[in-house]
């Protein structure tokens, strides 16, 4: 019997992460593998002295946090990870995504905000200009790690961007061209395997941004070829087994907003009726017995 870890955060005990671990695991058992939830805070988990494993974490991990540090101890160990640590980490800094697929796929035009390290820095006006000379107003701002919208703002005016920078300024940041045709609406594909598995498009009427935590309603759509295959494109170059890509409607086609490695699922399982789950899962256990197959185990 194949056996494997869902891992989850310690910190996070919001109900679609518990629900996202529950939903895996009822389909890992419905197809004969055995897997137990295990959290990132399990030191007992790590002998300090080797860097080894001394839990028996199974054939696999899917690992359905961010956590970087204990991806790479885990992947040392020669343990498959869901998604690989690489992808994980690349999906996790928006700037450092945006610079993964440069040239691989249409994006909005982006800058990232020069690094900052000290909290006495003021930006000055100047600064705000020069963005605004590239990126035009109104224009979007994004904290390089974040999610479910929360670190995402529309700059209107000078001032607000001055002031957005100024708050900022102690995180990376990045600057994106504000994509107006998509306001309030992008398209959220869900690519297993290098493959579109599930696709809705997301509204909102109260907000530019349409993520279901800030109140946006998905609805299932059949996605044009062309959006489909930027999709794909993206998830392929990342080397992702599962993931969510957010694609805005640009006025030529679309373009890339962000690729989530660890996107929730409830909400396209729900519109579109398609078993993210089992489909995320046969992935899994597909790639692990033709590993297991190839290595003679
Ligand atoms: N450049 C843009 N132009 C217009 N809308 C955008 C742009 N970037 C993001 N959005 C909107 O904001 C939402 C959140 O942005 P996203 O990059 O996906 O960050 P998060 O990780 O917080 O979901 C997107 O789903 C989309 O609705
Ligand atoms: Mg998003």
């Amino acid at each position: 019997m194949m056996k494997g870890t869902i891992l989850v955060n310690a910190y996070a005990d919001m109900p679609s992460l518990t629900e996202q671990a529950s939903r895996l695991k009822e389909e890992f058992t419905k197809a004969g593998a055995k897997v137990s939830v295990v959290k990132n805070d399990d030191y007992s988990a790590l002998c300090a002295k080797r860097g080894l494993l001394t839990k028996d974490y199974g054939d696999f991990v899917v690992y359905l946090d961010k956590d970087k540090y204990l991806a790479r101890i885990l992947e040392k160990t020669g343990i498959r990870l869901f998604n690989r640590a690489a992808a994980i980490e690349t999906c996790d800094d928006k700037m450092i995504t945006h610079v993964a697929l440069s040239g691989v796929v249409p994006m909005p035009e982006t800058l990232p905000a020069p690094l900052c390290y000290t909290n006495n820095a003021v930006i000055k006006p100047e600064e705000a200009d020069k963005v605004i000379s590239v990126l035009g107003l109104p224009v979007v701002v994004k904290e390089s790690f974040g999610s479910r919208g929360k670190g995402v703002y529309l700059a209107r005016t000078k001032e607000e961007l001055l002031s957005l920078m100024n708050v900022l300024k102690g995180k990376p940041v990045l600057y994106q061209k504000f994509v107006e045709e998509s306001a309030g609406r992008d398209m959220r594909i869900i690519v297993i395997g290098g493959k579109c598995f599930a696709a809705m498009e997301r509204r909102s009427d109260a907000d530019f941004r349409s993520n279901i935590d800030l109140g946006g309603k998905g609805y299932a759509v059949t996605p044009p070829d062309e959006y489909v295959a930027l999709a794909e494109k993206a998830a392929t170059a990342l080397g992702l087994d599962y993931c969510g890509v957010d694609l805005l409607y640009g006025k030529d086609g679309p373009l890339l907003a962000e690729v989530n490695s660890n996107a929730f699922f409830r909400e396209a399982e729900r519109v579109t009726g398609r078993n993210v789950a089992r489909a995320y899962v046969a992935r899994v256990l597909d790639v692990i017995s033709s590993k297991n197959v190839r290595e003679g185990l």
